[in-house]
Parts: C-alpha cells; structure tokens; sequence
C-alpha cells in the first residue's frame, strides 16, 4: 500500500520540493497552499499520484473540513508535512507593523494548530503516522527584527515536544526541522513584501541550504524505522553559526 502525505504550504519553496521528492520516492502526496494555479502547474509535471488542494491554513472552518474534500483513495493521511509558514518584516518590535505579527501568528502556530487538531485524531485512531513541523533556528536563537518571527517557531518548537509527550505509548512520530539559512525558496521576498533586491541581497555570496536538502532530509526521516524517533533536526549553511551574545558598552 502507498502511503499519503499531506504536505502544508506545497506551492514554493521547501514545500514544493519535498512534494517532488516523495513523489519520487513512491508516496501519494497532497499538496495544500493557497496558490491553487500554482498547485495545478505541480500536478501537470507530478501525475496522478499528486492531489493539489487549495487551503488556507488559517480558516479553521476549511481545514476542520479538508477531510471531506479529499477523495477516498488519499486516505488515510499517513503523514503530515507541516510546512506552511512566513516571516513578515524585520524591524525592531518598537516599529514592527502589528498586522504582520498577527499574520505569523495566524499562519505559524494558529494555522499549525488547525491543521494538527483535524489530523491527529485520524491518527491516533490508527495507532500511526508521522507529522513532521517545520520550525526554524529562529525558534532557538535570537537575531534582530526575529521578534514575533522567531516566537512562533519556538511554539512549534515546544508544540513538537509536548505532542511526543502526549503520544507516547502510540506509534506515532513526531520531528521538528529547524533550519537556518535556506534560500530559493521565496521566503525573503514575503518577508520584505516584495521588495526582490532585499530579498536578494540576503543570500549574496552565502552558500545557503537549498529546498532540495529540505526535502532529502524528510525523505531520510520518513524512511527511518518506526520505532524510530528524531525529536529535532537543526541544519545550517557550513557558512552560518550562531552570533553569540552581544554586549554594549558606555550606553548613555
Ligand atoms: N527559507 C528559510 O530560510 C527558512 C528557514 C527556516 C524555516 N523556514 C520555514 O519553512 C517553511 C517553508 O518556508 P519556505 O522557505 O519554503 O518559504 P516559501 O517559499 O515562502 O513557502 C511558504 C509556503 O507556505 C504557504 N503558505 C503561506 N501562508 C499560508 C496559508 N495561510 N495557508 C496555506 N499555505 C500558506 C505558501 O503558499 P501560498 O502562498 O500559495 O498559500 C508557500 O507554499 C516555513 O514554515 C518557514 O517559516 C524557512
């Protein structure tokens, strides 16, 4: 039997790749975004095995009933791929705009939480599956203008280690990758709204992680043993590490 995954998030960047690669690897893949052509454009090239799903992570009406929509032989969900995710802005929490704070918040953990809550339970009925999270580096390490950003992910962070606890005694796994620096995604160029030379000039003679080692990383994950549990997986650019803390002197 092929197992089907629901990957969160699937028309850019990490989502799309991973979606390509357990394609590849013989897994039936849905794919949710709110981007439905985009989605469409990914079926064209992935076949029938792929199943694109327009969701907006947010509307918890929806996603209570994304169930419904899909057709019988995508189900059950085996594994979920919460993926679906943005940084908006980097200023200073004093000149922060509050609408991308609510924004993240709404996406990163509200969303997350939507998704988790419909998926869980299907199961946990089953006695298995596997959810992995995708949080970030930013949910461990402070960096200026990660305020709220970097305050989601250590929810999903916490969320990811609260459900091993709470499911223990199932055969269900649970994995949070927490990536640093990854580029052709387009993550920079949300969080800059638009603004593509910014965007750019983030990755700027770094050799960053790409989708595609996003995407290898979960193919690892899922074919690991079942009674196997990778609790969190930090990866990093080799041209990145963590700042240290800083110290000002003679502030007036
Ligand atoms: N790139 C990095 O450096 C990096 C590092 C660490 C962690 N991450 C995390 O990795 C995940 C993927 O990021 P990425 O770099 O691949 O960024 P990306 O290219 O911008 O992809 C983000 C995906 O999330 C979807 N999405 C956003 N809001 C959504 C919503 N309300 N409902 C459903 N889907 C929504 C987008 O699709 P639609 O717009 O079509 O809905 C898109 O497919 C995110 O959780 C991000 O925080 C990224």
């Amino acid at each position: 039997m092929m197992k089907t995954v629901l990957v969160t998030g699937a028309s850019s960047g990490f989502g799309k790749a991973i979606c390509q690669k357990l394609i590849a690897d013989g897994y039936k893949v849905i794919g949710s975004a709110r981007r439905i052509e985009k989605l469409n454009e990914m079926a064209v090239q992935l076949g029938d095995n792929f199943l694109p799903l327009l969701l907006d992570v947010t509307k918890k009406d929806a996603v209570e009933n994304l169930l419904i929509g899909i057709p019988t032989d995508f189900k059950p969900i085996d594994i979920l791929i919460n993926n679906a995710g943005l940084a908006l802005g980097m200023e200073p929490a004093y000149e922060a705009h509050y609408d991308d704070w609510e924004m993240m918040v709404q996406t990163n953990i509200i969303g997350l939480m939507h998704i988790t809550r419909t998926i869980l339970p299907t199961m946990v009925e089953r006695n298995c599956g596997y959810i992995i999270n995708l949080g970030s580096t930013a949910g461990s390490y402070a960096y200026k203008g990660g305020n709220v950003y970097g305050a989601t992910k250590a929810f999903v962070k916490q969320f990811s280690a609260n459900l091993r606890t709470d499911l223990l005694g199932k055969k269900i796994r649970v994995t949070n990758i927490e990536p640093g620096l990854c580029g052709d995604t387009e993550f920079s160029n949300i969080r800059f709204h638009g603004d593509n030379k910014k965007a750019a000039n983030v990755y700027q003679g770094v050799e960053y992680i790409k989708p595609e080692d996003i995407a290898n990383t979960v193919s690892w994950l899922v074919n690991t043993p079942e009674h196997f549990n990778v609790n969190s997986i930090e990866i990093m650019p080799t041209a990145q590490a963590s700042g240290g803390l800083a110290v000002v002197k003679d502030m007036n």
